[in-house]
């Protein structure tokens, strides 16, 4: 089979990894890919969140027998809608489903709606009526604009004047554009995170391990927020409780609810979680594998992903057994000096010779000239697999000082939080 993988990032140089072990698979066409991935498929560059565009491309390829849409834009743009009506075979949730991502409004209506546990919430797409809201609600408070905002629209207001401000930035400066002309203002909760990935088909719903992302650019979760400087699987704290209470009280609920609604969602659905005093809530809803939680889960799986995509398409999941391998999995986000503000590119890059078992995924990476140079904030993953979460950190460490380019900079933290969370 041919297969095209939408997107550009390292979650879809692990994607591709994966997909190319499948003996399925005869050729990998990624749009647009990276430099890395371009060591595993054809690069095309087309827009992919021109969604007609994209079809026309597969139109015209003819002989693309599966589409992977891995990235939130072209899912919420109805991308797997455009190619199903093309009559072509694509992996990933309809516009309708994708929705749960989407729109904050709409995912946090549907927790309220179902029951399934969730921050307290407000939605607001009055300025004034937002402001009044902040004068009096409980300090501190969350402030998320509706719709997508590359993962940075969420502001953690400490003071009720930092909640005056975000709601002004958000509302009336457009500080995320238009996904903040609506916004939701939620409950501060606390607690331990936890990323569940699962694989779905709105039938049946297949926990993946669990894993930990490390949002802020700084050690100990100081600095602003990125979109993942690292990660690490399994959560530690985890334990076979807290799998039956997230499956009985979360995941069936939102695939169940979801059905109700006639969204049905087929492809992967990612919880974003916090341990509550009153068990896990949900923090985020995501239509997709998450980045950089993809790096540390797809190098566990045992299973062919291509079986595992194409029963979801297929709607018969229950027949496929999903296994994964012991051990732990970390990754380590090299970044370009100043993200997730401006930073330069174009760095050449210098890597040295990897120990066996290290996987280096690409993110921001192009050749230019014959070499190897940054492209994007978040660079390169390392991604190292241990009999113990330890072991997998330390030979991750070890391999990224092999690694050079001007301005770069990483996380010395990833992996060592939760440790003391009592399992459950
Ligand atoms: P998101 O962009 O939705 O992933 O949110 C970014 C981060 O903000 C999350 O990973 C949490 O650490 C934090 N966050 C979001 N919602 C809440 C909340 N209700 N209470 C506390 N922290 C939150
Ligand atoms: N790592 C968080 C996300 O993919 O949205």
């Amino acid at each position: 089979m041919n297969v095209l993988v939408i997107g550009n990032g390292g979650r879809e140089h692990a994607v591709i990894t994966a997909l190319a072990k499948s003996p399925k698979v005869d050729k990998i066409y990624a749009m647009k890919g990276n430099a890395g991935i371009a060591e595993l498929a054809e690069l095309v560059n087309v827009d992919y969140c021109d969604v007609k565009a994209v079809g026309d491309w597969v139109d015209a390829k003819g002989d693309i027998h599966f589409t992977v849409v891995t990235p939130d834009d072209p899912l919420a743009l109805g991308l797997v809608d455009e190619l199903e009506a093309r009559g072509h075979r694509a992996f990933g949730p309809c516009q309708r489903a994708a929705i749960i991502e989407s729109s904050k409004a709409f995912s946090k209506a549907l927790m309220k709606k179902y029951n399934i546990p969730t921050a307290t919430y407000e939605t607001f797409s009055s300025y004034e009526e937002a402001s009044a809201f902040v004068e009096t609600c409980p300090i501190p408070v969350v402030l998320k604009a509706d719709g997508l905002a590359l993962g940075k629209g969420v502001l953690i207001c400490k003071t009720r004047e930092e909640a005056r401000l975000g709601v002004k930035e958000m509302m009336l400066n457009q500080k995320f554009g238009s996904a903040g002309n609506t916004i939701v203002i939620e409950e501060f909760l606390e607690g331990p995170e936890v990323s569940c990935l699962a694989f779905t088909d709105g039938k049946t719903i297949v926990p993946m391990i669990t894993s930990c992302d490390h949002k802020r650019a700084k050690d100990n979760d100081e600095g602003l927020n990125t979109g993942g400087m690292g990660t690490f699987s399994p959560a530690t704290f985890f334990g076979e409780n807290s799998a039956k209470e997230v499956m009985e009280k979360i995941m069936v609920p939102t695939m169940s609810a979801m059905n109700a609604e006639n969204r049905t969602f087929k492809g992967v659905l990612y919880f974003g979680l916090m341990k509550t005093n009153e068990g896990y809530k949900v923090i985020e809803y995501n239509a997709r594998f998450g980045d950089p939680e993809t790096q540390v889960i797809l190098p566990m799986l045992k299973t062919d992903l291509l079986e595992i995509m194409e029963a979801i398409v297929d709607e018969r999941l229950a027949d496929v057994q999903i296994e994964w391998e012991d051990g732990a999995c970390v990754c380590l986000v090299l970044a370009s000096g100043g993200y997730p503000e401006a930073y330069e590119k174009g760095k050449e890059i210098t890597i040295g010779t990897l120990d066996e078992g290290i996987q280096l995924y690409h993110a921001g990476t192009a050749k230019k000239e014959g070499k190897l140079v940054t492209s994007g904030g978040r660079v390169l993953g390392v991604v190292a697999k241990g009999a113990t979460l330890n072991e997998a950190r330390e030979k991750a460490y070890a391999n990224a000082k092999k690694i050079h380019f001007d301005g770069m900079y990483y996380r010395k933290d990833i992996g060592i939080k939760y440790q003391e969370i009592t399992k459950e």
